[in-house]
């Protein structure tokens, strides 16, 4: 570790002193939790208020703010209006080809309201569920308030996902609706995104209508029977709809995330519990000033970073926020900063894997730019390397603004272990303290509280109100997921190694289970080699997550090709077909860096990959401890025979 771990960054005074939250808070919340949860739900408007704040009699499925009632949208909108800041912008939106478009809350309301009556118009009900494969377009935002307001359920699917893992999603959730464009624009081009759809619902049999927002004027594929244009059904209805109430409890979304085994998990969210946390540590982890600050979060819409925090958590606050279409480096690398600058953004969230790319690219380009409107920066997705953290801090936060290291899952459905940055010594690299109302500790494998300096399995030991409800049509799997390891205890295993350090501040350490962290993204090695089997080349496969000085973690498989394939499909361009085919099967995000052609895989006596050992090859380190292997001499096999494709 570098010395710059040991830095300590207080708020300055200027800062602490106007900060949303003291360290006042962590008393507070300790002294009476359930009191302290119901004082954060107040800032949400309940058409009727809870009785009781939390029923926990049926773990592991929690209700908060029981028989609660409030409409997610109404909040998220109308109420903004209700209150004089109709006018106040919701929405500084800014394409990828520098088209842009402002939208207040006043027309936010409208917009949600016409999308709302359109798909009631195209039958979608309380507890429908609705699939939204979009770019990053003020139409996601809309689409998913619309589901929201309506009481139906959306599942936003990643658009740079394939039209496979669109398939699985659609059908595991039996989604009626998928709301997507013509395309996208991806680097200055414009891609087909409406064709992925095309070839998803062939075999989508629950799909009703495809509703397909135009974007960027590509050649579509037309299908009369269900293709719709937004253009067409949303435009034409009236900007009112009466929001009806919802139990606290009631189902907001669907957010399929990568578990140890193949299939996807469709994490399911609720209502009450799930905005009062969004909207708590939006407003205490950022120190949001609705009337001042302009917020940019820069996750896409589909991770559970654009929905807390883009979203659900900003709007609900009132606040006034970026929303940007396209990459970083599009048409040129400043382009964030070229947005800070122009709307003046004092508030920035991003991941580490994008600050290593910014730290590449050089931080002169940054200081082309005016950044002395940003006061906090945030990061989320992956521990944050303390030497990404300084620079982070100097380059882009002037060596000024408070960085709020945060850490949390989509599971967990809003931040948990943050600093609070008016009232945090931050260390750069350390998630630090569980926000006020939240309980997280360091364990071993008996369950029992490691202590500072100790190190161990990172568990949540009560209760969250964002916490998830379960995973879609499999009760058995969310038990076993997250709730068996520590059963007597009923604590919940997060799947994070973690550690304390002598003041007791949390380390976080990444997974400890077979799913890898590339760019922040979640991906499980499972997955991946499910993939790399369905090609006919391929015999067997073992994928692991190999450090990467960008992206975190980058994939790395080694397969065993198909008697006879070995010779004519071991040369490079078949290695890039099956890259290719990965791509195809999950998306290019799983697209493993690094294939190696090997004769054996190393396995257990019981016949369990064992991962480490190509961890060690892949890392280019000498190979640990063989001793456990059937058949030892399977690594030296590996190591003379490598056939490797980058
Ligand atoms: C996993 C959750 C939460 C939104 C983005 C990812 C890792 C996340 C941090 C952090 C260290 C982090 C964990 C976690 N992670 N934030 N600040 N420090 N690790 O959501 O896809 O559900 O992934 O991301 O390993 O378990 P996700």
């Amino acid at each position: 570790m570098s010395n710059a771990a040991h830095d300590r960054f207080a708020p300055s005074e200027e800062f602490a002193a106007q900060a949303n939250a003291t360290s006042a808070l962590y008393g507070q919340a300790d002294a009476d939790r359930e009191a302290f949860w119901a004082e954060q739900a107040s800032r949400l408007h309940w058409d009727q208020k809870w009785g009781q704040v939390l029923d926990w009699s049926d773990a592991p499925y929690a209700k908060w703010f029981v028989d609660g009632t409030l409409n997610v949208a109404y909040n998220c909108a109308d109420r903004h209006v209700e209150a004089g800041n109709g006018d106040r912008v919701a929405i500084h939106w800014e394409g990828e080809p520098g088209d842009s478009r402002a939208i207040t809350y006043a027309e936010l309301q409208r917009e949600v309201s016409r999308t709302a009556n359109a798909l009631a118009e195209l039958g979608v009900g309380a507890g429908d569920r609705v699939a939204i494969y979009l770019p990053m377009l003020p139409e996601a935002v809309f689409s998913m308030l619309a589901c929201a307001r309506l009481g139906a359920m959306h599942s936003v699917v990643f658009g740079g996902f394939s039209a496979e893992a669109l398939r699985s999603r659609i059908n595991d959730a039996e989604a009626k609706v998928v709301i997507t464009a013509d395309g996208q624009y991806r680097r200055g081009k414009a891609m087909p995104l409406k064709a992925g759809v095309d070839e998803a619902i062939a075999e989508a049999p629950s799909i009703q209508h495809v509703l397909v927002v135009q974007r960027t004027g590509i050649d579509v594929q037309w299908n009369d029977a269900h293709d719709k244009w937004w253009h067409d059904v949303v435009d034409r209805q009236p900007d009112t709809h009466t929001p009806q109430a919802f139990d606290s409890e009631h189902p907001l979304f669907i957010l399929y995330t990568s578990g140890t085994t193949g299939k996807p998990k469709g994490i399911l969210h609720t209502s009450g519990g799930y905005l009062t946390q969004a909207a708590y540590t939006h407003h205490t982890v950022f120190d949001l000033k609705p009337d001042t600050d302009v917020y940019w979060c820069t996750a896409d819409i589909g991770w559970v970073t654009g929905h807390t925090y883009i979203v659900y958590g900003p709007l609900a606050n009132g606040a006034t926020q970026v929303i940007y279409e396209g990459t970083p480096n599009a048409p040129h690398e400043g382009r964030h900063w070229e947005i800070v600058q122009k709307y003046g953004v004092t508030i920035y969230y991003t991941a580490p894997t994008t600050i290593r790319t910014f730290m590449k690219w050089g931080a002169e380009i940054p200081a082309k730019y005016d950044l002395s409107s940003l006061r906090v920066l945030g990061s989320v997705g992956e521990p944050i390397n303390p030497e990404a953290w300084i620079w982070y801090r100097k380059n882009i936060g002037s060596d000024r603004t408070p960085i709020v290291d945060t850490w949390w899952q989509t599971e967990t459905g809003a931040i948990m272990i943050s600093p609070l940055p008016g009232a945090t010594a931050a260390k750069p690299g350390s998630a630090q303290t569980p926000l006020p109302g939240i309980s997280a500790k360091v364990v071993d494998e008996n369950g029992t509280d490691v202590g500072p300096g100790g190190g161990g399995l990172l568990v949540l030991d009560k209760p969250w109100p964002a916490m998830l409800r379960g995973i879609w049509g499999d009760d058995e799997r969310y038990k076993d997921t997250y709730w068996s390891k520590f059963a007597d205890l009923g604590f919940y295993f997060a799947g994070d190694g973690a550690k304390y350090d002598a003041d007791g501040d949390m380390w976080l350490l990444g997974r400890v289970d077979d799913v890898m962290n590339v760019s922040g993204h979640r991906i499980s090695t499972t997955e991946v080699e499910s993939a790399l089997v369905s090609h006919p080349n391929v015999a067997e496969a073992a994928v692991v997550g190999a450090s990467d000085p960008t992206t975190g973690q980058g994939i790395v498989a080694f397969v065993i090709l198909r008697g006879g394939v070995a010779d004519e499909a071991g040369g490079e361009t078949a290695l890039a077909e099956l890259r290719d085919h990965v791509s195809k099967e999950i998306g290019p995000i799983a697209k493993p860096r690094q294939i190696m052609v090997v004769p054996e895989l190393p396995k257990t006596r019981s016949g369990k990959i064992m991962r480490r050992l190509l961890r060690d090859v892949a890392e280019n380190r000498e190979v640990g401890d063989v001793t456990t292997l059937a058949d030892s001499s399977v690594m030296d096999l590996i190591s003379q025979g490598l056939h490797t494709g980058a």
